[in-house]
């Protein structure tokens, strides 16, 4: 058993970076990541971090278009705190030495969908690897840090398990977590046990997420008891590369930002069709138009065009985007680019409060593993970053005062059970369940669904859940094996709350109930697993 820490942080994004940055200044912190420390979804990025920096911006106008952007169920106590903390935050990334690109002695602000004014701060087309940079940096010389890669989080600690019987509120002791390289099961107990362990795009087929998204903090979560919220609410990117080497390379949305229009085939604008701000309409619009597109005229993707921008504008605005598309013999200053939608973003999660702490005590969950009511169902561009770094303050000051008035007593905790497992020589077995999830989830579950979709998702998971739990218990675990039962476990809820949801709203569509029905549906979807 490791000692007992004051922080456990599992994730190593902004959120898990800037928490443990301002936590080792008050305790030890032992922070787990399940690859290299960069290897997160905020190192993959683009378009950058929305606040109010302009004199020509109000925190209303940021709010009003998180909220329209939300469809109906953001909360606007949630919404109206990260704005007004926002520029407070940035200055904090600053001083920890984020470089935003500036113009002349102002912030350069892009646009995004959605956004009615210019107010995402960027580094040029790399904003998350100019701030995974310098938090890494940071966190690498602060001595109270101590950082364990390729260490992937198992299962949370939890006295309920314990003390085998249900109750009223459970707490959390840390987690069990494989040191991959030694195939060992380590415990690592703490005080405080933060959740920043990113998103879940690896649940559908076309994703470009990075391969560690794949909701182990959820799914963790999820099996200690915590409440999870609005997991039908999957965004999808509208515009991710399309070309068989490209493994759904984003074009950020700033491309369209800065006047980038989509068209069909045969040259023909179309967004003018579904909605007033046409190609910065939502991101759940933008979606289905191209969805609808690609179904109508039978083609397997649109073409994005900026060609009539100025080449050394381009080129000097999106370096990033522009080297990769030519490494793909794409030249993005001369023709319009192939792109097609890819999952991108989990707007539900482990339903946290102003503070990010679960219904489980001592347990926080933070950035785009958390619910916690800011993006509604559907997440304004750029705001993820900001919340991540908005309840990374938080939750760092309300665990702290946790921590000063609480008598933290870790009980005995029992060392991981490995039971009567060998190693697995049954690998296709976990690569052929992969496949059949991710599969049958973007098939079915994707930017369209219906009710018939939804129910054969359902007995496929099933069975699949099945094969998994006797897989798990029979083998010793790999990080294959645990992110493979992790993205079942999503994906089961994510079809869950998308059967309970009986309307049409934001990120989810059904065309079983194409309308939005504020009369019985303004309200969060919510799934918690009776563990007695
Ligand atoms: C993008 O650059 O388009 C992604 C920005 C975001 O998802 O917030």
């Amino acid at each position: 058993m490791q000692s007992a820490s004051d922080f456990l942080v599992i994730g190593s994004g902004i959120a898990g970076l800037s928490f443990a940055l301002q936590a080792a200044d008050h305790g030890t912190v032992a922070l787990v990541t399940k690859r290299e420390i960069t290897e997160s979804a905020t190192n993959y990025a683009q378009g950058g971090i929305a606040s109010v920096f302009s004199e020509e911006d109000t925190f209303e106008s940021h709010m009003e278009d998180t909220i329209v952007a939300g469809a109906g169920i953001c909360h606007e106590d949630v919404v109206k705190m990260v704005v007004e903390e926002g520029p407070g935050v940035i200055r904090t990334l600053i001083e920890w030495g984020v470089n935003f690109t500036t113009r002349g002695n102002t912030y350069d602000l892009t646009r995004e969908g959605g956004h009615s004014k210019r107010r995402i701060l960027h580094a040029d087309d790399l904003t998350g690897r100019e701030i995974e940079r310098a938090l890494v940096t940071a966190v690498f010389e602060h001595p109270n840090i101590e950082v364990y890669e390729n260490h992937t989080a198992i299962d949370l600690i939890v006295e309920s398990k314990i003390v085998k019987r249900q109750l009223e509120r459970n707490r959390c002791f840390g987690a069990y977590v494989l040191d991959v390289e030694s195939n060992r099961v380590k415990t690592f107990p703490a005080k405080i046990t933060l959740l920043a362990s990113g998103g879940a795009g690896k649940v559908y087929l076309y994703t470009c997420n990075p391969d560690v998204a794949s909701g182990d903090g959820v799914a963790m979560a999820y099996r200690a008891g915590a409440k999870i919220a609005n997991m039908e609410f999957m965004q999808f990117h509208p515009t991710t590369l399309y070309h068989p080497q490209a493994k759904s390379f984003l074009i950020s949305e700033s491309v369209r930002g800065e006047g980038a229009i989509l068209r069909r085939r045969d040259g023909t604008p179309f967004m003018e069709k579904y909605h007033k701000l046409k190609d910065l309409a939502p991101r759940d619009v933008v979606a289905r138009a191209i969805d609808n597109e690609m179904k109508t005229y039978g083609d397997d993707c649109v073409y994005l065009d900026i060609t009539h921008k100025d080449a050394d504008y381009i080129k000097s605005r999106f370096p990033n985007i522009y080297r990769t598309c030519l490494k793909f013999g794409l030249d993005m200053t001369l023709e319009p680019l192939p792109v097609v939608p890819a999952a991108h973003y989990l707007c539900g999660g482990v339903a946290s409060d102003l503070n990010g702490e679960s219904d489980i005590r001592h347990l926080y969950a933070i950035g785009e593993v958390a619910f916690t009511g800011l993006h509604g169902a559907n997440r304004l561009a750029s705001n993820s970053l900001l919340e991540a770094a908005v309840f990374a303050g938080r939750s760092y000051r309300h665990s702290l005062e946790q921590l000063k008035s609480v008598r933290f007593e870790i009980p005995e905790i029992p060392e991981w059970d490995a039971g009567t497992a060998i190693d697995s020589d049954e690998m296709v077995v976990v690569s052929q369940n992969w496949d059949e999830v991710r599969r049958f989830m973007w098939n079915y579950v994707g930017i369209v669904r219906s009710n018939k979709r939804l129910e054969r998702a359902l007995n496929r998971i099933n069975l699949i859940q099945e094969e998994i739990a006797e897989y798990y218990w029979n083998f010793k675990v790999t990080s294959d094996l645990i992110e493979l039962r992790n993205v079942a476990t999503v994906a089961e809820l994510i079809v869950l709350c998308a059967m309970q949801r009986k309307e049409s709203r934001g990120l989810h569509y059904n065309i079983d109930y194409p309308e939005r029905d504020d009369v019985n549906w303004k309200r969060d979807t919510l799934i918690q697993k009776q563990l007695f």
